[in-house]
């Protein structure tokens, strides 16, 4: 049984730890928290005694073998270099760090500790669902483009409408509707069609300045999809990748709960299956079968690495267009 430390106590990481223990291959042992008492509170729910509020004390005497990084997201690539340099596996969830320089100095972390590694939690591409899109499109004659829409009113846009901001909506923690729902939907379109050759983004933005919603254009060879995606306003579309004649239509391009395939003569035909009442649990099956495995699992292992990468790449890529800058290393970089 694999040992596992959180970092960040909202919903999410309980939803990832059940996942996990459901999966059978992990066991919850260390909790860490700013606040003592809250990292027992969380602790006692999940009937597990080690607890920490100091980061170091957590990595170097916790007794766990991967931490699962659910802080705000301009945390997770301190916390996870800090993980790796006491040789814990990490599982950092999505978005992974916030931009290619970032991504490259974990790499070298890794490089330097070559026991570690390192998963991205972009659970919807573990999810069989999102392999049976890439299998239809695999067999569909030609694509002539593909619109995703992800568009969910965020409870936290109360607060920043009350003048507030929240974690999410702040530059300074890496927010924004493109780094949050927007990694999904970037995660499909490099998952199912690869990196586009060129890639616009216009944001709508907040009183904060983050990207309240947005528009993002991705120009392949020969055809565009687009990406809407929103937290400060709430969309029912479908989503669709289109054909000559047939389409393929999702209800949610991130939940994936219904998949649908209209072939050339207009039959409808469902292609995917009953997602898992934990949409975390496929995903919490894959990075422990690879870290028990790590020789077995190579080419798996590889292949998420390049993926997350080149999300990394393209959310980056997407945010210069939009000129949304997290500092200003990314200000001047965009400058040149
Ligand atoms: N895969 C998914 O379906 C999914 C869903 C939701 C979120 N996420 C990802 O999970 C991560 C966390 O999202 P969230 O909405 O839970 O974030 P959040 O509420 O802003 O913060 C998460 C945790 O981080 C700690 N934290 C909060 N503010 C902090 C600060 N200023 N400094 C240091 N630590 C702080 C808190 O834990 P303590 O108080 O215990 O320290 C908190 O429980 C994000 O990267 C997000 O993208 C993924």
């Amino acid at each position: 049984m694999l040992k596992l430390g959180i970092i960040g106590t909202n919903w999410i990481t309980q939803q990832f730890i059940d996942a996990a223990q459901a999966s059978g291959a992990w066991q919850l042992t260390t909790v860490y928290s700013r606040q003592l008492a809250r990292a027992k509170e969380f602790a006692a729910t999940n009937q597990v005694a080690e607890t920490f509020d100091d980061l170091e004390q957590f990595f170097s005497q916790g007794s766990f073998d991967a931490v699962y990084i659910a802080s705000p997201n301009s945390l997770h690539f301190e916390q996870a270099k800090l993980a790796l340099q006491y040789e814990k596996h990490v599982i950092v969830e999505k978005p992974a760090v916030a931009n290619p320089a970032e991504f490259a100095q974990l790499d070298a972390c890794l490089a330097a500790h070559p026991n570690c590694l390192l998963f991205e939690a972009a659970r919807q591409v573990h999810e069989v669902n999102f392999k049976r899109v890439k299998d239809q499109i695999a067999k569909m004659t030609q694509i002539q483009g593909a619109t995703l829409t992800y568009m969910k009113y965020s409870s936290r846009y109360d607060a920043v409408l009350a003048g507030k901001t929240p974690n999410i909506f702040s530059l300074d923690f890496a927010g924004g509707a493109l780094q949050d729902l927007g990694v999904y939907l970037v995660y499909d379109a490099v998952g199912w069609f690869g990196l586009p050759v060129k890639e616009t983004y216009v944001p709508t933005l907040t009183r904060t300045n983050v990207d309240g919603k947005g528009i993002a254009i991705l120009n392949y060879p020969n055809f565009t999809i687009t990406l809407n995606v929103g937290k400060t306003s709430n969309s029912f579309l479908p989503s669709e990748i289109n054909g000559l004649r047939d389409a393929i239509v999702m209800n949610n391009p991130a939940e994936l709960a219904q998949v649908a395939y209209h072939d050339v003569t207009g039959q409808v035909k469902t292609i995917g299956v009953q997602p898992d009442a934990n949409p975390m649990l496929a995903e919490a099956r894959d990075f422990a079968a690879v870290i028990n495995d790590p020789t077995g699992h190579k080419t798996d292992y590889q292949n998420w690495r390049q993926l997350s990468r080149d999300v990394n790449q393209l959310l980056f890529n997407l945010r210069q267009s939009g000129h949304i800058y997290f500092n200003d290393a990314e200000r001047q970089l965009s400058a040149k």
